[in-house]
């Protein structure tokens, strides 16, 4: 049985060169009821060990999605995790596959695209609630509940002129606010 709530995989390719993703992950680690999975570093040369992610899964009644946004969706090891731990029977049909069912789905996303490039008519052209479709979807057909998603916007690499770069204040602010809303949802009985 899991001491903690809440189960935390963290899909980043590269954490040592990461910006936001190293601190928001750091704003949370440590906070209790809080288990970080790092799924880069657990399944070194794509070797995910589906057994083991999927105990992980079923010891936790809310899982986080923490992922930069690459090409409108999560890095490539998220799609390979989801096809193979999201296995028929472990995870679908309803009615069949039901050891997710009931629980809760947090996506959390750092975007290179500022807020604003995320509208009807912007540089994006769609909403992040509308690109992260696929992802809700999988939450329904799991069973599991999608909550508001937290997104950090504009966070670009180094060399990227032109637009605008979130700070580093702003930055931690967001941390501390992702902080609070994961004790808050601990607090709720997770
Ligand atoms: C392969 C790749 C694809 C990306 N695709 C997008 C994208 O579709 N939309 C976007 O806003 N930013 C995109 N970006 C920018 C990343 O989302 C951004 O650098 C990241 O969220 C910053 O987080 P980090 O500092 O933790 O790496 C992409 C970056 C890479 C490397």
């Amino acid at each position: 049985m899991s001491q903690s709530s809440l189960l935390l995989l963290l899909f980043h390719p590269d954490l040592s060169r990461s910006r936001a993703n190293r601190v928001l992950v750091e704003a949370v680690r440590g906070l209790p009821g809080v288990k970080v999975h790092d799924v880069y570093t657990a399944s070194s040369g794509n070797r995910i060990n589906v057994a083991e992610e999927q105990a992980l899964l079923v010891a936790h009644p809310l899982i986080v999605f923490q992922h930069p946004f690459y090409w409108y969706s999560g890095p490539a090891l998220m799609k390979e995790w989801m096809d193979r731990v999201l296995e028929q029977g472990f995870a679908f049909p309803p009615g069949v596959g039901d050891r997710l069912r009931g629980k809760r789905w947090l996506s959390v996303v750092t975007t290179g695209g500022a807020e604003d490039a995320y509208r009807s008519g912007g540089f994006n052209n769609y909403t992040m609630s509308e690109l992260l479709r696929p992802f809700q979807q999988t939450a329904n057909l799991c069973g599991m509940s999608w909550l508001p998603p937290f997104v950090v916007h504009g966070v670009l690499p180094p060399g990227i002129e032109g637009f605008r770069n979130i700070s580093d204040e702003e930055l931690h602010r967001r941390g501390e606010a992702y902080r609070q809303l994961l004790a808050g949802l601990i607090a709720e009985g997770a």
